[in-house]
């Protein structure tokens, strides 16, 4: 039988909060939206990031960024270990990962799939990831726990999911990112016949793509940032799911960041848990038009519509908020 498991609620987490968190991804995506389709790559992430640090400031904690937009002396704001919300030293202490434009590429070719992506958690619930690659597998809910396994090869996890669901593996579909160094993973699918959606970018929705049986993605499988491992992980503890990662170093500039945010074992493969654990939140608010979440549409009159999702993993509510904005 399947299992979720399922964290008590957190007493830091309250139930506001949770809903507070979609105003700060909206705010972030409206911002960038703005410049969808306007080959500024650098100017989109700008105004989400701005924005989304301005909206975080009117909720009431005391939050610290542990995932961000890079170290102290490489990011203006929302930097790892900088302080953020309207109650420093008074407020719930929380701990966020975030990415105000998850698909910065994506946005300025206006293509699919850019999202503003948050994950909060209790204090020292989420990995502080180093800003390296990660080797990704997930699979969606109502599968075995340990059906896959970065330590089985591809055949292997590809012909377990498809024993599972009762198909020929050749009916397994799988998201990879179109990338270069995907050539040999792509290969070895290509040989079991799967089906391979490739994706331009944008793996947090990639990976949330196996929870929903509409996008018909199975599996996804490959090597993307460990920041958006870490929030794709948080939103599979909401929703289910099963996620594998390992850090993957090119350098030992690279290595000696992962030991500078204390991780010792840099072979380790991570689970949903070990990523995530206890009770979190996600929260994401379409950019662009996408399998998860339709984008930010600018309409007459100086409205605008946004989709969202908001989900707790204490719970598995999972909340799909459609709001109109006047804007000023
Ligand atoms: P950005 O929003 O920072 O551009 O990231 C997009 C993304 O596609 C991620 O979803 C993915 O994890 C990562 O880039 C992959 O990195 P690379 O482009 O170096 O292969």
């Amino acid at each position: 039988m399947p299992t979720r498991k399922v964290p008590p609620p957190s007493k830091v987490l309250d139930r506001v909060l949770v809903m507070e968190m979609v105003r700060v991804t909206e705010a972030a995506a409206i911002a960038a939206s703005s410049l969808i389709g306007r080959g500024d790559e650098k100017a989109a992430d700008a105004a989400a990031v701005e924005a989304m640090r301005r909206a975080f400031d009117t909720l009431y904690m005391d939050g610290t960024v542990v995932i961000g937009e890079g170290e102290r002396d490489e990011a203006p704001m929302l930097y790892i270990g900088e302080k953020v919300g309207g109650a420093p030293g008074k407020g719930p202490k929380i701990d966020i990962a975030l990415d105000p434009l998850e698909g910065t590429t994506i946005t300025a070719k206006a293509g699919p799939n850019a999202l503003a992506v948050l994950a909060a958690a209790e204090e020292g619930c989420l990995l502080n990831a180093p800003d390296v690659y990660m080797q990704k597998i997930a699979v969606g809910p109502g599968y075995c726990q340990g059906i896959i396994s970065l330590e089985k090869s591809v055949a292997e996890n590809v012909a377990a999911v498809a024993a599972e669901k009762g198909v020929d593996p050749s009916e397994i579909n799988v998201c990879v990112l179109d990338r270069p160094r995907h050539a040999e993973l792509i290969a070895e699918l290509r040989e079991i016949g799967c089906g391979i959606h490739l994706i331009p970018d944008g793996d947090v929705a990639g990976v949330i793509a196996t929870t929903d049986e509409d996008t018909t993605i199975d599996l996804y499988m490959g090597s993307g940032g460990a920041p958006e491992g870490v929030l794709a992980a948080a939103a599979l503890r909401c929703v289910g799911g099963q996620f594998n990662g390992k850090l993957l170093f090119r350098n030992d500039d690279e290595r000696e960041r992962a030991y500078k945010w204390g991780i010792t074992d840099l072979d380790r493969i991570y689970t949903l848990d070990d990523l995530a654990k206890g009770d979190c939140i996600f929260a994401a608010t379409g950019v662009t038009d996408g399998s998860l979440l339709g984008g930010v549409k600018r309409l007459r009159g100086g409205r605008m519509t946004t989709e969202s999702v908001v989900m707790r993993a204490s719970t598995g509510t999972v909340r799909w908020v459609k709001a109109e904005h006047r804007v000023k």
